[in-house]
Formats: structure tokens, sequence, C-alpha cells
């Protein structure tokens, strides 16, 4: 068994609802388990590169008000600037990765727990295998596509939020006979939008693992509206691509490209072919934001114990994961490289498809069934 006495801990990639829920969940366990003292590490990979090294001892006390309540990470986080290239004001790409692994040896450390998604562990995984630190990964992702678990903290409140917007657009599209489009987040997974679009009654729910085509679009409004029903409701995946194979993207002050602008794209191609107004609304960010559902709490929860019984184990380079109702761990190497994609002939899809729901052109196979 491994002597530990510090345990690091930091969040890193895009924020999400559950973080701080799961950072709590580590202090208990190495505190109240183990009389360990736990170092959270700001800003993600940053607070180690920093000098002087940006950390803060993480005591009882930090977690005896509403931190397990709250969206966001109270450590801070960048989904920017791998250490292995970063960019300099100058515009060159330095390694860093030295100066982390430094950062780590000047804190006394012992372990690192790492919360990310699959972008993240793969780069923490690989920082830390250079230096050889201990390290154990928790996922987190609201995109929920990290491999060999089913589930990452931060989707169920993301797709919540998704079924809060279809429950309020709902009245309103009803009330002035519209076509309400909206648009999700997911990056390259359309698990949000599914999984939301499915609890949240949508009509058409677009999703980037499956091709569609604008004359299916328009016939299931069609046949909605001939049912009797003078609205619908179309969910699309930011991540979708356009009839033409373009997939829009924004970019905010010079930063990366992000996806963005497939709701308004879908609007102007379907205003001219439905008989009805049609009205988009992106929903954003708000889906990383506010309070983690029930079942966010609860999975960040279990990872936290988990993934601090795996360090006291001396069981590195593993991911906790959820697996068969209940927590399991994985080889880290296991679940890098790519997303975990929304399987087109899986059960959610063919759950929707089952409703009526318009998912996109079903193969021939899935047709005869
Ligand atoms: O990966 C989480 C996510 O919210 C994606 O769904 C989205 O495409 C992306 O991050 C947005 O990133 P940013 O907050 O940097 O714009």
């Amino acid at each position: 068994m491994p002597k530990v006495h510090r345990l690091g801990i930091l969040t890193s990639g895009g924020d999400c609802a559950g973080l701080n829920a799961a950072i709590r969940a580590v202090v208990h366990r190495a505190i109240y388990g183990y009389g360990w003292t736990v170092h959270g590490i700001r800003d993600g990979s940053l607070g180690l590169m920093n000098r002087p090294v940006e950390h803060q001892e993480l005591t009882l006390e930090f977690f005896n008000s509403n931190l397990l309540r709250m969206g966001g990470t109270m450590l801070g986080t960048t989904n920017k600037g791998d250490p292995f290239a970063y960019p300099m004001p100058d515009g060159s790409l330095k390694d860093r990765s030295g100066e982390f692994v430094e950062g780590f040896h000047m804190l006394g450390l012992d372990a690192l727990i790492v919360i990310g998604g699959d972008g993240s562990l793969k780069i923490l995984d690989k920082l830390c295998k250079q230096g050889g630190l201990p390290m154990v990964g928790i996922p987190k992702t609201i995109d929920n596509d990290v491999h060999l678990t089913e589930f990452a903290i931060g989707f169920s409140t993301a797709v919540n939020v998704v079924v809060d917007a279809l429950d309020r657009l709902q009245p309103t599209a009803a009330s002035h006979h519209r076509v309400m489009i909206l648009e999700v987040m997911g990056r390259d997974s359309g698990h949000i939008a599914l999984s939301g679009g499915i609890a949240g009654g949508a009509d058409v729910i677009l999703i980037p693992e499956i091709p569609y085509s604008l004359d299916g679009v328009v016939k299931k409004i069609e046949e909605v509206r001939r049912a009797g029903r003078n609205h619908a409701l179309v969910v699309v995946a930011e991540g979708c691509r356009t009839e033409e194979g373009l997939t829009p993207t924004v970019t905010w002050g010079g930063q990366q490209a992000r996806y963005g602008g497939i709701g308004h794209s879908l609007s102007e191609q379907l205003n001219s072919r439905v008989n009805a107004e049609v009205r988009v609304m992106v929903l954003g960010h708000l889906q990383r934001g506010g309070q983690p559902s029930m079942q966010d709490r609860l999975l960040a929860s279990a990872f936290g114990v988990h993934a601090v019984d795996l360090v006291a184990k001396g069981k590195f380079n593993r991911m906790v994961a959820w697996q068969d109702r209940g927590v399991v761990d994985v080889p880290i190497s296991k679940v890098v490289g790519g997303a975990r994609h929304v399987e087109p002939d899986g059960a959610l899809v063919r759950t929707a498809r089952g409703l009526g729901t318009y998912v996109g052109e079903e193969t021939a196979t899935e047709a005869a069934g």
C-alpha cells in the first residue's frame, strides 16, 4: 500500500453541475476515512504550472455550507491550454508538462484525483504517466460521451434543463401555432438531445450520429399538424450537420471555434417549407449551470468515495465508472481516444422511433425491424 498523506484534486475541462459534490465526497472520504489532507488545485492543470503553485487546503469547514448543492466548480477549471502544447503570448506553443510535474512535487503531493471529460483525462493521464505521478480519474461532462461509464457527472442535470426548456416552450409554441427548435449542447454526441428530447416530448430529434433529411423533418411536422396538433417541438444537437454536410460554428473573441448555429440554419430552411412560423432557442451554457440533480449528486458522491478508496489501495491510472447500477473502475487507457457516441440502433433511438418521433433516416435493416 502506498503511504498517502497529501492528496491533490483538480477539475479540468468545461464545468458542469455536480463538480462541487464530487470534491466534497473526495474531501469527506479522505479526511474521515483515512485522515489525509486534501489540496485543491486551482484552474485545472494551470494551478500546478503557475508559480507559486495555486492551491488551497480543503478542510471539512468548506463543506458545511451549501457546496453540495451548487453548480460550477469551487476550484475553477480550464478547457484550454494543453500543457504539452501550451499557447504562449507570442503565439508559439510550449511544452510545459515538466512544470506540471514539478508543481506536484513542490506541493509534496502523494497522489492526484482528476475530475474531467475524456479529453482532460487523456492529457492528465499522459502527464501523470510521464512524471510517474499516481493518479485516479473521475468522469464528468454534460455530453456523457466518456467510454465505459453509463453516466458522467453533469449529464443528468443538463438533460433536466433541456426537459424544463421543452416544458416551457411547448405552451408558447401551442399558443402561437409555432414550430420551436431547441438547439442543445453535446459536442459530437447526441446523448443530451436524445434523452432530453424523449423526456420532453419532442416530435423531431436530430443528433450527429444519425443523418437526417429536411424532407423527413418536414414530413413529420406535417404529420403532426394533420393529426390535429397546431405546433411541433424540434430538438437539434449542436454537432449536427446541415443537409449540405456543414457543421455551423461560432468563434468567441478569436478563440477556438465552438459548435453553434445549426438551429438557426435549420429554421431558415424549414421556414419556407412548413406552413408555420419557425422559431429557435439556443440553450447554451444554461445546461452547465444550476443546482445538480439528485442523480448527479449521487453519482458525484459515489465516484468521489470510490476514487479515494482506489488511491488508498494503490490502484492508479484508473477511472471510476458507473456500470450496472454500481461503481466500478476501469483503466484510463481504455476510456480515452475519442467520444462515446449514441448507438444508432440502441434502446433510446428505438424508444424515440417507437413514439413516432423523427430521429433521422432509418437504415433499410432498421426499417425492416
Ligand atoms: O463539453 C461540454 C461542452 O459544454 C459542449 O457540450 C460544448 O460544445 C462545449 O463544452 C462548449 O465549450 P465552451 O464553454 O468552451 O464554449
